[in-house]
């Protein structure tokens, strides 16, 4: 097991090129198997959840080919004959449970495992399986698998979900575009991973309409085509560079390979730090400011503040000149990080499920231990501005979803090397 040793303080200096998304690559590889032909996906990124997914996808039968240095992933569904996602890949991955859907909606029937727990409280998949019932599909779960069968053609119907949720959203689309006569799912969640999905399966052959509203009616066709299709461009690794960049006075870096209208209102919420930042195509140059200006923030469905960078932003509200608060309104428990970042020094007091941060706090190298994806890349930015060394461990966390992070934040003046975990 490997850990970060991180020697801090250090500006970042330079120019990161941001990689492809996992949150939107996993479900157009789950879209790829509803093809009839293969389809190729570009700017896949080096990441441990999409191996895993991979192998998800190749325990079906179906052909998976990865080439990691052109970031080029093609699936081919040809001889896909096994309707089945296994307990010992779905645990590693809840996101597998996209082959719930993918599996229902190609072949009728599925056995797929339902995930486990999660770092930060219940996770609930309700939504996905009352929307698969109210679509007319037969749903029983058996022995920690969900069971689903459904005949060629389903009636359909319409379902709400409450609250919007971008995995349920993403697996009744998946079910239904090869399925429901006529399927409409209300308050749907518009993230830029769900609208890059329906586009690309319309690009397949299928029939969406409301493709980026929070209402989207499905029409099932008799067959999809593969593709080739580009991933989008990950807003929450370069959300969490641009943090990391407002967090040093002398920061001063440019961000490419970014897909600017993926990033929602989190700019505008970003500029009232006081950071100077200027967007020029699919880059975006950040120079720090010589003092954070506090600023409060409530994590809201797209395009609100994304609960995936409230860490970031609360880590941030560490070194700024004042009080902040950080709510959460998608995950009330989401603040795990927190006594990570009082052991550094921070003055950090949760409440429900808002983070009371008081600033400026001069924080100081210790070892502490990474608990999920984002909250583990929190550590590692507070690392960086903290004196002395940090030690952040168990950073297997981090290799699920950000690609190369210690030579990305090494070539821009970072000190931070990846070192082997004595336990
Ligand atoms: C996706 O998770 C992302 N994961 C998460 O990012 C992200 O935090 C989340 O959306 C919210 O933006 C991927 O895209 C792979 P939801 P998902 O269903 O789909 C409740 C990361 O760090 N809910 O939109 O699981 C749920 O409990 C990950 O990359 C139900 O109650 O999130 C939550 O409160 C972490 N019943 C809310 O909806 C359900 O059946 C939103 O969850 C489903 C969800």
């Amino acid at each position: 097991m490997d850990k970060f040793v991180i020697e801090g303080p250090t500006p970042l200096q330079g120019t990161i090129p941001i990689s492809g998304s996992k949150n939107a690559a996993l479900p157009l590889m789950a879209a790829a198997i509803l093809g009839d032909s293969p389809t190729t996906i570009t700017n896949i990124p080096k990441l441990r959840d999409i191996y895993t997914f991979n192998n998800v996808i190749r325990v079906t039968g179906c052909r998976v080919e990865f080439n990691e240095d052109e970031g080029i992933l093609t699936i081919d569904p040809k001889n896909l004959n096994h309707y089945e996602a296994p307990y010992e890949l779905v645990r590693k991955m809840r996101a597998s449970f996209y082959m719930l859907g993918a599996l229902l909606g190609k072949y009728g029937e599925a056995k797929v495992s339902l995930p486990g727990g999660c770092a930060w409280g219940p996770r609930p998949v309700d939504l996905h399986l009352d929307g698969m019932r109210a679509m007319g599909a037969n749903i029983e779960l058996e022995e920690g698998y969900v069971i689903a069968n459904a005949p060629k053609e389903l009636e359909g119907g319409t379902f709400t979900l409450e609250p919007s949720s971008v995995g349920a959203t993403v697996n009744l689309v998946l079910a239904a575009v090869l399925r429901a006569k006529e399927f409409t799912i209300k308050n749907a969640a518009k993230e830029p991973d769900v609208v890059l999905l329906c586009e690309k399966l319309a690009e397949m052959g299928a029939d969406i309409e409301g493709i980026g509203t929070r209402t989207l009616t499905i029409r099932k066709v008799d067959s999809l085509q593969g593709i080739s299709a580009r991933n989008a461009s990950d807003r929450i690794e370069t959300g969490t560079f641009m943090i990391a960049a407002a967090m040093h006075p002398q920061s001063n870096i440019t961000l490419t390979n970014v897909d600017v209208d993926d990033l929602g209102h989190f700019p505008e919420t970003f500029r009232k730090i006081g950071a100077e930042m200027n967007i020029n195509g699919d880059s975006i140059h950040i120079k720090a400011p010589d003092h954070i200006t506090p600023t409060s923030i409530k994590t809201k469905v797209y395009p609100g503040f994304p609960t995936d960078l409230q860490a970031q932003w609360a880590t941030m509200m560490t070194q700024a000149n004042g009080e902040s608060k950080v709510t959460d309104t998608i995950y009330d428990d989401r603040f795990s990080y927190v006594p990570e970042l009082v052991r550094l020094g921070a003055d950090i007091d949760v409440k429900k499920n808002t983070a009371h941060i008081s600033g400026k706090t001069k924080l100081k190298g210790a070892s502490v231990m990474s608990t999920d994806l984002r909250a583990s890349v929190s550590l590692v930015l507070a690392g960086m501005v903290a004196e002395g060394e940090t030690d952040v461990l168990r950073i297997y966390h981090l290799d699920r979803g950000y690609e190369d992070l210690e030579e990305k934040l090494t070539n821009v003046g970072a000190n931070i090397t990846r070192a082997e975990q004595k336990e």
